[in-house]
């Protein structure tokens, strides 16, 4: 059993983690533990009365009448507005007598195997009933009769224990939620960093450390998508970790819409976490019956640093978010057009590039932006998903016979959540958008987004998408999104059209349940958890500059496993042969990750092609490592050079990446050792026998070059023993 209550202590254990915290005075939930696993039977109730201070009663609040025990100094599971906690709440509501005060008392548990979906949200899941065991805890407003259901679901083989609220409306009355948290953590220490991946388009997910002091260190999304710009994921870090080593406390939200995760260090030497929808403007109206689902926070604990922690994160994305079909499956490796012509070609062209991709050895062909409606630029047709006949005349159907033909699969593009002010489709509904009553539709890309927090327009794209599907043998899909929402209607309006899009994406997997689809925002700006429950598989970033690229996969294997980030060799300067060196490191970039390549391959010189050919069928071979297999980060692209290591599930193969990001005439020796491999075992590599402990202690030299895009793939065979045969 992987969760335990024993005189009002919850101990939530997975195989090397606990968390535990317990219910004080019948009223609060106050935490006590989360750390390296401590064994069931431990007793911490008495944490919350070691903390004996002399606080000036007038500005903290005493629990007991002897002003032993202090409301500022309890580490608290839910927080509200209201008591005298005055640190970020987790839940914060207007009444209908207009007051914002909320008073909750816990009101009983239940724990039960499995794990229950959340209603029209994306989750982690169990696939048995004995994979996970959830505790629900309910806490009770007696004025109001609004009922928190705080949810906790312990992953034990995983190491993964996930949050979220369900709030209920018990009561008689109107209530608004004004926010609605999902997890609320409260930390005992101060000492903390709080990491997290920031960037922009073309430099997504850079990791950054802040240090959290007495202040309130706040990652946002008020866009209506997760955005470029911050990554629904931060990590509260001890001072002294690092990649290796150190207690590591990482928050990822499975949420696609505005969010907010915040770390805030108090005056009484603690720290709070908070994470969930953003309050920014949230304003929910939960009529009496009404339920409220906030989003999943995936909780992980590593004590081996960053790099333990991603590693728990890469493993349960990639097999408990991450469904269907291609969740287990190599995935294809691709040819897409948009580097090579943009939404310059015809048929010929697209036939002439797929023919060159077959003869590469590629394995899905992909029909970019430009396909439909009269769309010649980017500033129309969105919503048009018809195709243009001029471009196409036998139609997606004549494209995607000649391509599976050629022996590849077919893959297409589409925005379906965008709508071109010069389309058909707004010239029919120029209601159809989100926009708010007499100000301006401010347009992006020459382009508005559809309102899917209505039923009919959810409808219409679910339909559109669903015939151009039938119309041809169409085996993967793109799903692009190039910008965010500016005037929303009202406050509800960024999460209804979240639930919309959910909604459209559950429906459009379980039609097509053979299709692979791809997440795609304008690069990597919608790369999140939510997207991967219907999508196990996104485009990192329009920058496929290797060395930019090298920081943009690192950063995003914080916490999102390699086989997730579609990885191309992107547009170079080709049919030079002089070039060769500079498609040798695009192609170890991406060759770490889910493979492919975007560009017109017929420029390709007949040396380059031989060489496109042999960078394919190298990646085949390590295919099942570098997607299904353990991702270390041996040195980092920040530094200067980067080594990555995949190490295969079966431990019989480790592939070694590195990379030079800077020149290094006369430069300074690299030394790597590797991780995850059998000390005892011995492995081949390039016809030299190298011992396990070796490698991992003693390392490996990496050879150094005068030009900045040298580097290796080096790949470890074990060498069986007699002794491990049997
Ligand atoms: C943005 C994507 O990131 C690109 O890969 C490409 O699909 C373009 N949109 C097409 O408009």
């Amino acid at each position: 059993m992987s969760i335990k209550y024993h005189n009002g202590q919850f101990h939530l254990q997975t195989k090397r983690v606990s968390y535990i915290f317990s219910v004080y005075r019948g009223l609060y939930l106050t935490h006590l533990y989360w750390g390296a696993r401590l064994e069931h039977g431990v007793d911490l109730t008495y944490l919350p009365e070691e903390f004996i201070f002399s606080r000036a009663n007038a500005f903290h609040v005493p629990l007991d009448s002897e002003n032993r025990v202090f409301l500022s100094d309890l580490k608290l599971e839910f927080s509200v507005v209201g008591g005298g906690d005055y640190r970020v709440p987790a839940f914060h509501a207007r009444y209908g007598d207009g007051s914002t005060v909320s008073e909750f008392a816990y009101g009983g548990y239940q724990i039960y195997r499995g794990k229950k979906k959340l209603r029209g949200l994306p989750a982690t899941y169990a696939e048995n009933a004995a994979e996970a065991q959830t505790l629900e805890v309910t806490l009770r407003d007696a004025l109001t009769g609004l009922k928190a259901v705080l949810c906790y679901s312990v992953f034990e083989e995983y190491d993964v224990i996930t949050r979220n609220i369900r709030y209920e409306n018990a009561g008689a009355g109107e209530i608004a939620l004004l926010s609605a948290q999902s997890a609320c953590v409260d930390f005992y220490g101060k000492e903390y960093n709080l990491l997290h991946l920031r960037g922009d388009w073309a430099r997504e997910r850079y990791p950054e450390v802040l240090s959290v002091g007495r202040g309130i260190v706040t990652i946002d999304s008020k866009r209506g998508m997760s955005g470029h710009a911050h990554n629904p994921f931060i990590a509260l870090t001890a001072k002294n970790a690092d990649e290796n080593s150190g207690e590591v406390y990482g928050f990822s939200l499975v949420y696609s819409g505005n969010f907010s995760m915040s770390a805030e260090g108090d005056s009484c030497g603690g720290t709070r976490v908070t994470a969930g929808l953003n309050p920014f403007g949230f304003d929910w109206p939960l009529a009496p019956g009404d339920v409220f689902q906030t989003p999943e926070v995936v909780m992980v604990h590593s004590g081996e640093g960053i790099g333990g922690m991603s590693r728990v994160y890469h493993r349960m994305y990639r097999e408990r978010l991450c469904r269907g079909k291609y969740r287990d499956a190599p995935r294809p490796m691709v040819i897409n057009n948009w580097e090579g012509t943009g939404f310059d070609f015809d048929e010929k062209k697209l036939l002439d590039i797929a023919k060159v991709g077959a003869e590469i050895g590629l394995e899905l062909f992909v029909l970019d932006d430009g396909w439909f409606g009269a769309r010649g630029g980017d500033t129309c047709s969105l919503g048009d998903w018809h195709v243009n006949s001029a471009k196409l005349p036998n139609g997606l159907r004549g494209v995607a016979d000649a391509v599976n033909g050629m022996g590849m699969k077919f893959g297409l593009w589409f925005e379906p959540e965008m709508v071109s002010p010069d389309s058909l489709l707004y010239r029919a509904h120029p209601d159809w958008c989100v926009f708010a009553e007499g100000r301006k539709r401010t347009e992006n890309r020459y382009q508005l987004v559809l309102d899917l927090s209505r039923e009919e327009v959810c409808e219409y794209i679910i339909g559109a998408v669903s015939e151009v599907l039938r119309s041809a043998n169409i085996e993967y899909v793109k799903w692009d999104c190039n910008r965010n929402l500016t005037e929303t209607a009202d406050q509800t309006q960024p999460h209804k059209y979240m639930l919309g899009l959910y909604r459209v994406l559950e429906t459009l997997a379980e039609r097509f349940p053979n299709v692979l689809f791809e997440g795609c925002g304008g690069g990597g700006g919608r790369f999140d958890p939510g997207m991967l429950y219907y999508m196990p598989q996104t485009w990192t970033s329009d920058n496929t500059n290797p060395i930019a690229r090298l920081k943009i996969q690192h950063g995003t294997s914080v916490v999102y496993p390699p086989i997730t980030m579609a990885a191309h060799i992107g547009s170079i300067d080709t049919g030079r042969d002089c070039r060769n060196a500079f498609m040798d490191v695009c192609a170890r970039v991406a060759m770490a990750g889910n493979f492919g390549f975007e560009m017109d391959l017929t420029r390709l010189s007949a040396a380059e092609r031989r060489q496109a050919a042999e960078i394919a069928a190298r990646y085949k071979h390590l295919r099942q490592t570098v997607q299904f297999g353990d991702f270390y980060r041996l040195e980092s692209p920040f530094d200067g050079g980067a080594a990555w290591e995949f190490v295969s599930a079966d431990g019989k193969q480790a592939v070694l990446f590195t990379y030079q990001t800077q020149t290094a005439l006369n430069g300074e020796s690299r030394r790597v050792f590797l991780k995850g491999l059998s000390p005892s075992a011995s492995y081949r590599c390039n016809g030299k026998v190298y011992s396990g402990a070796a490698l991992a202690r003693a390392g490996i030299g990496i050879a150094l070059e005068a030009y900045e895009y040298a580097g290796e793939v080096m790949v470890f065979e074990k060498i069986e023993s007699e002794f491990e045969k049997n």
